[in-house]
């Protein structure tokens, strides 16, 4: 008889300041690999989010209304990969679009494995069309009154222009 297995989980995380298409290409691609995943709202010193956290965790609950069983969003302060273990996590995912990304994100999961021997980063690529896109450019686009609805989904367009339009 062939041993059950048990149900695989990734952590996804990132700041999701806010969250794009790209990084749903990403969740979607992960949930072909993995029976759960965590999407970790989790904080980099070297940024100040625009929305709050309370505000990315909403705008990603919008994203998945039918209270997707195979998602949890969460918001994780310290160590990810304390979290992962924590957790039971085989593998942190991160999306790699471009050569640009993969100094810092090697260094990142490096440094992950040199903390924690047992958690594995997955990378995968975003379809071609997101490859370009990031938090940062497209809140810039926003900030300018640029039409960036093909790039996020539409409740996030629509808080986008909102906060641009009330601090304009
Ligand atoms: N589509 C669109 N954008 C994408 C993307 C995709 N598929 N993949 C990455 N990006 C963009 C993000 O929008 C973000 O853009 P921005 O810089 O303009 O905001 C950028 O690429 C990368 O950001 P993100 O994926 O959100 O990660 P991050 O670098 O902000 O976060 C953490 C890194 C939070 C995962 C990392 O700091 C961490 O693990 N922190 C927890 C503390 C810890 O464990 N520290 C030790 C680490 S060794």
């Amino acid at each position: 008889m062939m041993p059950l297995q048990s149900p695989t989980l990734a952590i996804y995380p990132g700041t999701f300041d806010p969250i794009t298409m790209g990084h749903m290409d990403i969740i979607g691609r992960a949930l072909n690999l993995f029976d759960r995943i965590i999407i970790a709202i989790a904080i980099n010193p070297g940024k100040t989010p625009l929305f709050t956290l309370d505000q990315r965790i909403e705008m990603i609950q919008k994203c998945f209304p039918e209270e997707h069983p195979r998602i949890e969003i969460a918001a994780v302060s310290g160590l990810l990969v304390n979290y992962a273990v924590q957790r039971g996590a085989k593998a942190i995912i991160r999306g790699l679009r471009a050569v640009s990304d993969f100094d810092y994100e090697l260094q990142l999961a490096l440094m992950n494995r040199k903390l924690e021997r047992e958690v594995d980063t997955i990378f995968l690529m975003p379809a071609f069309r997101w490859i370009y896109i990031s938090s940062s450019i497209i809140k810039d686009a926003a900030r300018h009154g640029g039409d960036v609805s093909e790039l996020v989904p539409a409740h996030v367009n629509q808080l986008l222009i909102d906060v641009f339009s009330s601090s304009a």
